[in-house]
């Protein structure tokens, strides 16, 4: 049988090669974007686990949008407003390919940063949407040439990780949040928010999400796999109620909804007086280990490698002298060190060179390590 067009237009996984080579226990991954496991909250929900069978309409087909009390719950965490609705959805991943199944025609113009998060690239690929990339500087999207892209494309959507992004770590300061929110307003451009890694903040202060200046005229997708946990797969997508109502029935096409009982474990774990304390202890931990990678990648400066401070969230990007970074990530793999070229996260042009390299899933000792592995081959570059 032949495979569907959008199937041609997919790039070989470069990146499960890395991960599945990143599992010798020789090699230290610096590769995948793993939460470490002993952060897994599991005392915290063995109360709900306890009681789950008690109560037998979480074994029965329930709502699409979710399970009526979770959906709730986020809902006054999030203090929607009264014409907006919630989704729950299985990872914030599906949220986004709901978007992109509901609302993208083939051909449609989806504004994408370069770089971006590989897993949007995948799902707007497969819809066949016609990516416009916008280059992201240290302090976001360059305004003026992103209002130029908005006039001349006329996109159906911005899709963008504001808070410590997926692959370069960065956060856009308010002024960028406030005038790209202007600019999707002039220009009913919606703004997709892709929040994941919003609560992993370990230092300086939370800033107001883009579209809490476009409320309707945005989508936010949100994740729980960095702060209870991925395997658990819940996520929640949000927005004008008459945007969230496609999803809905998509998702109902897709899998009729998420596992109510790992939905009832989520709230279990979300009303627990420990939840803020665990979500503080994740931050704290993985601030010593951004702080112990930081300061070694500092002795890669003589061999022209630079990083950009981060305040939180699971990566850095090391930008690198101009060089072939699938090879050099080949290279750094036989060393023993797994990392992610650059050019995985940019849609068919050229980007800069640099690795996204992950400090959450490893002890300080191995990123120390890692780094002097890194070292004896970056500079022959
Ligand atoms: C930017 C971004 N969005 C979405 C996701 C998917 O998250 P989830 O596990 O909630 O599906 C990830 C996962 O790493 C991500 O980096």
């Amino acid at each position: 049988m032949q495979l569907a067009t959008p199937f041609t237009r997919m790039k070989s996984s470069f990146i499960r090669e890395i991960l599945a080579a990143a599992q010798d226990p020789d090699v230290i991954s610096l590769a995948g974007g793993l939460p470490d496991e002993k952060t897994f909250p599991v005392e915290l929900l063995k109360p709900t686990i306890d009681q789950l069978t008690s109560d037998l309409n979480l074994f029965q087909y329930g709502p699409t949008q979710g399970y009526g009390q979770l959906v709730g719950h986020l809902n006054k965490r999030y203090q929607l407003p009264e014409h907006h609705k919630l989704l729950v959805t299985t990872g914030s991943q599906q949220g986004l390919d709901l978007i992109a199944r509901a609302f993208i025609n083939p051909g449609d113009k989806v504004v994408l940063e370069a770089p971006s998060y590989l897993g949007a690239m995948q799902v707007l690929n497969f819809v066949q949407a016609d990516i416009v990339p916008i280059a992201q500087n240290v302090e976001g999207p360059d305004l003026n040439v992103l209002e130029q892209c908005f006039v001349r494309h006329q996109p159906k959507l911005f899709y963008a990780v504001p808070d410590f992004h997926n692959p370069t770590g960065l956060s856009w300061p308010l002024a960028t949040r406030q005038a790209v929110a202007k600019l999707c307003l002039r220009y009913q451009v919606t703004f997709v928010e892709d929040a994941p890694y919003r609560p992993l903040r370990f230092t300086g202060d939370t800033l107001p999400m883009v579209s809490s200046f476009c409320p309707d005229q945005a989508l936010v997708l949100r994740s729980f796999s960095k702060i209870a946990s991925p395997g658990m797969r819940v996520g929640a997508v949000s927005g004008p109620g008459h945007w969230i109502d496609p999803l809905i029935k998509v998702k109902q096409g897709a899998d009729l909804h998420s596992s109510l009982p790992i939905q009832a474990m989520l709230l279990g774990l979300l009303e627990h007086p420990g939840f803020e304390q665990h979500v503080a202890n994740v931050c704290q931990l993985y601030r010593g280990r951004y702080a112990v990678l930081h300061n070694a990648l500092k002795h890669l400066e003589t061999f022209g490698c630079f990083t950009q401070p981060i305040e939180g969230g699971m990566f850095v990007w090391l930008t690198l002298p101009e060089c072939d970074t699938f090879t050099l990530a080949k290279t750094l793999l036989d060393q023993g060190v797994a990392t992610v070229p650059s050019d995985v996260f940019y849609s068919g042009q050229k980007g800069v060179s640099a690795l996204r390299l992950n400090f959450t899933n490893s002890s300080p000792e191995s990123l120390k390590e890692a780094v002097d592995r890194m070292a004896d081959v970056i500079k022959l570059l």
